[in-house]
């Protein structure tokens, strides 16, 4: 990995603002692309540079993967080409017979993957509602190897007590991952609070503009389980595209700047759903009658731009809602510019937990007065 040259800059927005610094051979303000897949051996079969095939790693990667562990406070990072590719090569990490404790609305991609791939690796998943802690503690009585946390979760925008639920699981010898998505680490900062493991799936808020698929685990210790993924990545394949790596890289620098934004519209969106007739319930952190607001409000610094709300009158209405919308795109996906709104059990299809009458806002960075009117047309009968 490149070593990151500004160490004396610690604030948040300016590390992701500098997330790259000017090339220093080319003086080029903007990072380059190393398309190259592979890279020379010197007449002693010495690698003339760091890298050597690029399944394995390369420049641009590891540009990307320094100005993530820095952002995230963590050791050291590795991208892939998407956040299921990322959070499947943590759990390729494991052994068959070990357990894994996700939670009850941890995002989709995840519960399939249990069902259908984890299970045939002769890895146990147990699925618990870790809004209440005491769920943990007891699922924690029998040996576990990892406890899989999302807070805000996706859809429903569960919180988890980061805190509680990492001690619980270390107390019980567990690796803790902290699916990171909806809050990036401008908002929440898993790491700091003991996790082991973040991840992200860059294709959302670090990429930001809806063009690029990625993913990225930033790793507290560059420790065994650290070696364990980065050989599941190398053998695997998972590993990220260079441009894909570097789009991401752009977006960082922007991500604080976006992240404020997104968050004061939903608060304003959120808001304004929860006066609604129509509306009968608003799952946004950031809403004082949210269950899991005290816990947001201590382990972020502000509530993210995603939430989701429940319509009345069923699923008909919830989807006579979607289709009346004008501003906000109809399309699954999140983190992005422009607003999405999407009937979340259509988008997961057969199999999905959502409710049927659940609508879910990607909030972008238009002007929340638009936001809320849209909104409000589409409600109206
Ligand atoms: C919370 C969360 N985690 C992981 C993923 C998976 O990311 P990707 O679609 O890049 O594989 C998603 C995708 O929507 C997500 O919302």
């Amino acid at each position: 990995m490149a070593t990151y040259p500004h160490n004396a800059l610690v604030r948040f927005e300016t590390i992701a603002v500098h997330a790259t610094e000017p090339d220093s051979q080319t003086g080029a303000v903007a990072p380059p692309i190393h398309l190259a897949t592979t890279f020379t051996r010197a007449s002693d079969l010495s690698l003339t540079g760091d890298f050597q095939y690029a399944r394995e790693g390369g420049p641009t990667h590891a540009l990307l993967e320094t100005a993530l562990a820095r952002l995230d406070g963590g050791d050291a990072a590795l991208v892939f080409a998407s956040g299921m590719a990322a959070g499947l090569a943590l759990l390729e990490g494991l052994a068959s017979g070990d357990r894994v404790i996700v939670p009850d609305d941890a995002y989709y991609g995840i519960r399939v993957a249990s069902r259908d791939f984890l299970a045939k690796w002769g890895i146990a998943t147990d699925v618990v509602d870790m809004g209440d802690l005491a769920n943990l503690e007891r699922a924690l009585a029998r040996p576990a190897r990892l406890v899989w946390l999302e807070t805000p979760s996706n859809p429903l925008l569960k919180i988890v007590d980061l805190a509680g639920a990492i001690a619980l699981a270390k107390k019980a010898g567990a690796i803790t991952v902290v699916d990171n998505t909806f809050a990036t680490p401008a908002l929440q900062r898993p790491l700091d609070l003991g996790a082991d493991v973040t991840l992200q799936a860059s294709t959302k808020y670090l990429g930001g503009h809806s063009d690029v698929m990625g993913g990225a685990l930033v790793f507290a210790r560059r420790d065994a389980l650290f070696d364990r993924v980065e050989h599941a990545r190398h053998i695997l394949g998972a590993v990220a595209s260079p441009f894909a790596s570097w789009l991401v890289l752009r977006g960082l620098r922007t991500l604080a700047l976006r992240m404020e934004r997104h968050a004061q519209n939903a608060t304003a969106v959120a808001a304004a759903l929860a006066q609604h007739a129509g509306v009968a319930a608003v799952h946004y952190p950031g809403l004082a009658s949210h269950p899991g607001h005290a816990i947001a409000a201590k382990q972020m610094s502000a509530f993210g731009g995603m939430l989701s709300f429940r319509v009345r009158g069923g699923r008909d209405a919830a989807i006579a809602v979607v289709s009346k919308a004008k501003l906000f795109v109809r399309a699954t996906s999140l983190g992005c510019v422009e607003s999405l709104i999407e009937h979340r059990a259509t988008s997961e299809g057969a199999g999905s937990t959502a409710p049927p009458e659940l609508i879910r806002l990607s909030i972008g960075i238009e002007h929340p007065d638009d936001l809320i009117a849209d909104l409000e047309q589409a409600l109206t009968k």
